[in-house]
């Protein structure tokens, strides 16, 4: 037993299905706790933040955490009723067994500025039915995920998940080894004024951003006449659990720095499953003015702009959008 699923856990779905997406989630529970068990060492690991010399598809230097998580990752999935494997590490899909049910897309190492600081990272997945072949079981719509979620690494290991039912949260028992339902059905408050976004970023802003920031700045004498608070922890895992537990609004949009234009996040295996555990908890997420959820992923590594969180300053965002570009 790696995690006691709440009776309610998939029961959207017929019997079968919701054994495969058990025992695919089962799998990725053991994974997590074999990064948690590594990430709890830290320094005594010795090197987990290193730079491997190595490059994912998108550029970005690998550390040795993660492409360790990435190994962690498929060798579990290897043992789960899983067809193909999508991971931010690996420049193409892999195939694991085109006989099995499921597809996997998963960003094994989310926060990997932040692996040698003991600040929460954690890993994220998403899960489709398997389609004909592997292109055509990613290269779809976030709405038909049939689960995602994201463990988190930090004071307490949890995984956050939804299956299309509402979004539960798991913690990793240490006593027990296991993975037990702490809070079921949660729900993020709609009007919250906290919000995260990498400010060093404001040069590169466009101006709906620009405004609606200098707008929070303004506090109670400003247009949303309001005072905010500003939080980012710099590991989206870390950000979405803090929204998801008290509220606010996470930004991270398109900026005029070179491989930028759609933002920094993707939308595979970041968005996606972020936007499926924020919309099943009550909140928004959106490009901005658009649903994540609804657009097609046409790249593997596709990019997109990002905003979630409680739902009036989502919608807020988008007034600010659509006003700069005088819709
Ligand atoms: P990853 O470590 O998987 O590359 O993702 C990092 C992401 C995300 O966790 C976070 O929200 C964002 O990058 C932080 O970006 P900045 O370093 O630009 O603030
Ligand atoms: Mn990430
Ligand atoms: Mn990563």
């Amino acid at each position: 037993m790696t995690i006691n699923f709440s009776s309610g856990f998939a029961k959207n779905f017929q019997d079968t299905k919701q054994a495969e997406i058990r025992a695919t989630v089962s799998a990725l529970c053991v994974a997590a706790k074999r990064i948690s068990h590594i990430c709890a060492r830290g320094p005594l690991e010795n090197g987990l933040g290193d730079i491997t010399g190595g490059a994912n598809s998108d550029g970005d230097a690998q550390k040795a955490l993660d492409v360790r998580s990435d190994e962690i990752v498929t060798a579990a999935l290897e043992t789960a009723p899983v067809a193909y494997y999508a991971s931010e590490e690996q420049d193409d899909i892999l195939t694991l067994d085109v006989n099995k049910p499921l597809a996997v897309a998963s960003d094994p190492l989310d926060g990997s500025s932040n692996i040698d600081t003991n600040v929460s990272i954690g890993t994220i997945f998403s899960i489709y039915s398997a389609c004909k072949d592997a292109k055509s079981s990613f290269f779809r719509v976030g709405s038909e995920q049939i689960c995602g979620g994201f463990f988190v690494y930090g004071p307490q290991t949890t995984l956050v998940i939804t299956a299309g039912d509402g979004t539960d949260t798991y913690v990793l028992d240490p006593d027990t080894g296991d993975f037990e339902l702490a809070i079921s059905n949660m729900k993020i408050i709609s009007a919250s004024t906290e919000y995260a976004i990498n400010a060093s970023n404001h040069k590169h802003w466009d101006a709906s951003i620009r405004a609606y920031i200098e707008d929070c700045l303004a506090g109670v004498s400003g247009p949303l006449a309001a005072q905010y608070n500003m939080r980012w922890v710099g590991s989206l895992v870390a950000d979405a659990n803090r929204i998801l537990s008290r509220g606010g609004v996470f930004m991270y949009p398109s900026d005029n720095r070179a491989g930028y234009q759609e933002g920094r996040l993707r939308l595979l295996y970041e968005a996606n499953p972020v936007a499926f555990v924020i919309e099943q908890a009550g909140g928004v997420a959106t490009d901005g003015t658009r649903r994540v959820l609804d657009m097609p992923l046409t790249a593997l590594h596709q990019r997109v702009p990002l905003v979630f969180g409680s739902k009036t300053p989502v919608r807020t965002i988008e007034k600010y959008h659509l006003r700069s570009k005088n819709i």
